[in-house]
């Protein structure tokens, strides 16, 4: 039932990228959906190559019209129902649908790269989260997420975004996301990570990220309903 919702009003920092890997991770468990707000329509594109090469779809994409914030709200509301998980990817813009989303967000996930760039940007984020809980009166919990780091070691910029996050007090997920060909190549066929045609060492590693991600998602979730 939780609801998770992607969101940076910047737009290329991940959020679509970390939906579908969510998605994929948690759908061997559980029912879930993904309501995709984006107008570049990235995964309904996903869903439409797997029904044309008739691979079984391993959760549900309901397309959501990202400028009519009401039928958004609706279609969330409706999808809490019958799933375990409703993913929602946000697109790069800061909208009223935006707004509605986080309203019925259990939590909500930041993807950005690691530059000091997008740091700030995401200050941005962080204040229409903080905005939002005004209004509705009542905490939003979120986190940033690391996205594209260094997938052989953490660098040294990493390392100094990551202390300067934890000095500020920012939540931050425990485990990154790497720069990887498949997470990249992943839209291009309608692929999961388990159905690439990958030698099995990049297959291992881009699944127990994924993996990995998703497993610090759900226990940061469960830590914030357990309170
Ligand atoms: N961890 C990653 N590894 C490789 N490529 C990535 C990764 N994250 C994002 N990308 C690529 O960066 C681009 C933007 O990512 P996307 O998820 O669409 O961002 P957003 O949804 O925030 O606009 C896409 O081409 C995507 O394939
Ligand atoms: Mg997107």
């Amino acid at each position: 039932m939780p609801v998770i919702v992607m969101m940076n009003p910047k737009g290329g920092t991940g959020k679509t990228t970390s939906a579908l890997l969510l998605a994929q991770a948690l759908s061997k468990h559980s029912q879930v959906a993904i309501v995709d707000c984006d107008r570049n329509e990235n995964i309904l594109r996903w869903q439409d190559n797997r029904k044309s090469l008739d691979r079984p779809m391993p959760f549900a994409v309901l397309s959501a019209p990202a400028d009519d914030a009401e039928k958004v709200m609706d279609i969330i509301i409706e999808a809490e129902d019958g799933h375990d998980y409703v993913i929602v990817d946000l697109e790069g813009v800061k909208t009223q649908t935006a707004t509605f989303a986080l309203g019925r967000a259990h939590f909500v996930l930041v993807p950005i790269k690691p530059s000091s760039m997008e740091i700030s940007l995401a200050g941005v984020a962080v204040q229409h989260i903080k905005g939002t809980s005004k209004v509705f009166q009542r905490e939003i919990p979120f986190a940033i997420l690391l996205n594209r780091t260094n997938a052989a070691f953490a660098t040294h910029r990493e390392r100094e975004l990551r202390s300067q996050l934890d000095e500020a007090g920012v939540p931050m997920v425990p485990v990154t996301i790497m720069q990887r060909e498949a997470y990249a190549n992943m839209f291009e066929d309608g692929e999961m990570i388990e159905e690439m045609d990958l030698n099995d060492t990049p297959r291992t590693k881009a699944l127990d990220n994924r993996d990995a991600y998703a497993d610090a998602v759900i226990a940061m979730i469960q830590q914030i309903e357990g309170k």
